[in-house]
């Protein structure tokens, strides 16, 4: 596949749902937002292979419109097991607290990314991005010999130079605005605290390779997706946004707190997963986020049963509230209205310049 250059031979607007696993992304708000002239995402990720295809079968049966599906990487075998055994002494009092135990923290680290990609192979869809690494070539070629279209999540030039290598079609450019996980091919805690915003990443990342960039980071508004095209991508991907639909499979008490003023800001934290991810800033994050290891995916399963019975007692400081920066511009529209919303402001913004 040539590339992303012509997204319109996969949606009528430049209007992406990104891919947010743990519940949000299902097929309904796929469905809602690739019927209304968008690109609509399922997410894979911390899902088994069988259901990430009963999602895809879901979906084909709700929108004969294009979509695209999400994998995370598997994860390399660098994670300290000490550093997370203090890290599961640390939580002992939360497990208590919210009447749980902590998880099993080798719960496994590949995501069944093998078992997903033969599906995807054997079955196609148009579109599978990858998020925390980058396929190797001979995964990438079999994707572009089946008619997939790959797109790469990137958080720096140096990843974008490697996904291009590697054989990637287009990449999803992900600021550090972005809500939930960044998509760092490495996870690296000497690097913490100098990730790219979005327009000066954009930038970058264009002047060192020529394929299409799928923008992600903070996008709430039709006009900033116009400014994002203005710099050089080829399409905007919103998260949040997309978060507080009522099609979104997230929580209801995740939904109220991205507009409630309880909530000032964002944070990336290692908190909940082992990898730094922006969420608001609760309780949870700012008593644990200062000493929570680098340990992806072993601190995710760790935490996991504390989250769910934080969801269960309804109390959102135990929760993790993925978030993007612009949280506190999310509207309550349906995906639909809000994909056309978003085309209007971003037509509107377009008409003003010209
Ligand atoms: C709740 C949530 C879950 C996410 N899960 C994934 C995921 O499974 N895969 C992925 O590549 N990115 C994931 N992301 C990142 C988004 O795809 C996207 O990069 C981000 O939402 C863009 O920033 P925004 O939220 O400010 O729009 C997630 C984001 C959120 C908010």
């Amino acid at each position: 596949m040539s590339a992303l250059t012509d997204l319109s031979s996969y949606s009528a607007y430049p209007i992406v749902q990104a891919p947010m696993a743990g519940g949000a992304s299902n097929p309904r708000l796929a469905a809602a937002v690739s019927g209304a002239g968008g690109l609509g995402f399922l997410a894979a990720g911390y899902k088994t292979s069988d259901a990430m295809y009963q999602e895809i079968r879901q979906l084909r049966d709700a929108t004969s419109q294009p979509f695209g599906v999400n994998l995370f990487m598997p994860q390399p075998d660098t994670v300290d097991p000490s550093a997370v055994a203090v890290y599961a002494e640390q939580l002992a009092g939360e497990a208590a607290w919210y009447g749980t135990e902590l998880g099993d923290p080798e719960t496994g680290s590949d995501d069944a990314y093998d078992a997903k990609v033969a599906i995807l192979l054997e079955d196609p869809v148009p579109m599978v991005s990858f998020t925390f690494g980058c396929p190797d070539r001979a995964v990438l070629d079999a994707f572009a010999k089946a008619g997939t279209c790959t797109v790469v999540t990137v958080t720096t030039p140096a990843e974008a130079l490697a996904a291009q290598w590697a054989g990637a079609d287009a990449l999803c450019v992900q600021g550090v605005e972005a809500g939930g996980h960044q998509g760092t091919h490495r996870d690296d805690p000497q690097l913490d605290g100098s990730g790219l915003g979005l327009l000066s990443l954009i930038t970058q990342v264009r002047e060192a390779v020529q394929l299409p960039m799928i923008a992600a980071g903070g996008l709430m508004r039709g006009e900033q997706i116009a400014a994002v095209l203005a710099a050089g991508a080829s399409a905007a991907a919103l998260g949040t946004a997309f978060l507080v639909c009522p099609e979104s499979g997230a929580s209801a008490l995740h939904k109220r707190a991205l507009t409630d003023p309880v909530y000032a800001r964002t944070e990336l934290t290692r908190a909940f997963s082992g990898r730094p991810a922006r969420g608001l800033l609760n309780r949870f994050v700012r008593e644990h986020g200062r000493y929570a290891p680098a340990g992806y995916p072993q601190v995710h399963h760790l935490t996991q049963p504390v989250r769910r019975a934080a969801a269960g007692l309804g109390d959102p400081q135990g929760m993790a509230l993925w978030a993007g920066q612009g949280h506190r511009l999310a509207r309550e529209l349906s995906a639909g209205a809000l994909v056309e919303t978003l085309a209007a402001e971003q037509r509107a913004a377009q008409e003003a310049r010209a």
